[in-house]
């Protein structure tokens, strides 16, 4: 097969990850036989500096004219001070919404090879963690009216029930494939907007007698998350309260740099990008960690391009490097043996048998 993949490189360690992901992707290319080009797409800062502009109308056609994308990282200290409108993120979150990617599925799980990496003690993390936090990605806080007027700003959080409800459909067709249990996590004590979220879900959940709802406060859950992750299989919940809680998520199975994410819509063009920032204070110097781009790649073929050995392929490949006792620095521990961005990507490349 041919597939067309956009390819933002982005800022910080954006292009040192995604040159990991591509030596990857090359390779499995090789092996099965199919062609992957690659269309760069300037997007984040990179585009603010080159054209003022964190995603120019251009940039956004390439990535809806490609079979996927698959993004590294965007933003900086250097545009920090830029205007919420043209600062790096505002490129991505343009993307996702131009893309229709309202679907932002972010699995958190523990490598048995990093149980000791996690800040959990060993009993918590022996019960098994094995989650996934399905988040709405193209609505709510992120995309409500953003103003500042004199000492007063607002931001405005809004969900119709059609966005929860496809949304949810994606958080019971998620757990439907797994463990059958939903947890719906949303501040229904307090906001209209949560108590919304939860009508629409338990009017869903008679369709879907087979999966297990319950709900859940997000403060509770944030709680959850650190006390018994065990008890979690799938959680769905709105675009900033997935923000946060699939951070506290990634960092209890050891590092935020492990993780990937899938974004899809109504299509199979897909948005794919490690949960990570750009790091910039680690850029340039070959030391980041490429597993959460790597596996974003891996994700990339199995739910856009259908190609699922190609992607368990990767995947035991990142076992394996793991099984060698090799560790990028966020995830060095104890007789393993610190290796930078560049050669991660490398063994993970030799790595890869069919
Ligand atoms: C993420 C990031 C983004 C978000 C930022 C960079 C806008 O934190 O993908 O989790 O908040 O969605
Ligand atoms: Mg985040």
């Amino acid at each position: 097969m041919t597939k067309n993949i956009a390819v933002i490189r982005g800022d910080g360690i954006g292009p040192e990850i995604i040159a990991q992901a591509l030596k990857v992707l090359d390779r499995i290319g090789e092996m099965y036989g199919h062609t992957f080009t690659y269309t760069d797409v300037d997007m984040g800062g990179c585009a603010i500096d080159k054209y003022g502009d964190p995603l120019p109308s251009e940039m956004l056609e390439k990535c809806l004219a490609s079979d996927s994308v698959l993004l590294g990282a965007v933003g900086g200290n250097k545009w920090d001070t830029l205007p919420g409108h043209l600062r790096p993120e505002k490129g991505l979150l343009r993307i996702r919404a131009g893309m229709g990617v309202y679907s932002n599925n972010r699995p958190a799980k523990i490598w048995p090879q990093l149980a000791s990496a996690s800040p959990l003690k060993a009993e918590i993390v022996q019960k098994g963690i094995d989650l996934i936090i399905v988040r709405e990605l193209i609505g709510g806080i992120y995309f409500g009216e953003h103003k500042t007027e004199g000492d007063r700003a607002t931001d405005l959080l809004t969900y119709t029930e059609a966005e929860i409800e496809r949304i949810g459909r994606i958080g019971f067709e998620t757990a439907r494939k797994r463990r059958k249990k939903l947890c719906s996590v949303e501040k229904s004590n307090v906001l209209d907007s949560s108590r919304l979220w939860k009508k629409v879900l338990h009017r869903l959940a008679e369709e879907y007698p087979d999966v297990e709802l319950n709900d859940m406060l997000v403060d509770n859950c944030a709680m959850q998350l650190v006390k018994d992750p065990s008890q979690f299989d799938v959680i769905v919940t709105e675009n900033m309260f997935g923000d946060i809680l699939s951070d506290e998520a990634s960092m209890i199975t050891g590092s935020i740099g492990m993780i990937p994410s899938s974004s899809l819509g109504a299509g199979s063009c897909g948005l794919y990008e490690p949960i990570h920032g750009s790091a910039p204070d680690i850029a340039g110097k070959d030391v980041a960690n490429p597993i959460g781009t790597i596996l974003s790649a891996a994700m990339m073929l199995r739910y856009s391009f259908d190609m699922s050995a190609e992607a368990d392929c990767i995947e035991n490949a990142v076992s394996a490097y793991l099984d060698e006792g090799c560790r990028t620095a966020d995830i060095m521990s104890e007789g393993c043996r610190l290796v930078g961005c560049t050669e991660c990507g490398d063994i993970i490349t030799a790595n890869l048998k069919r």
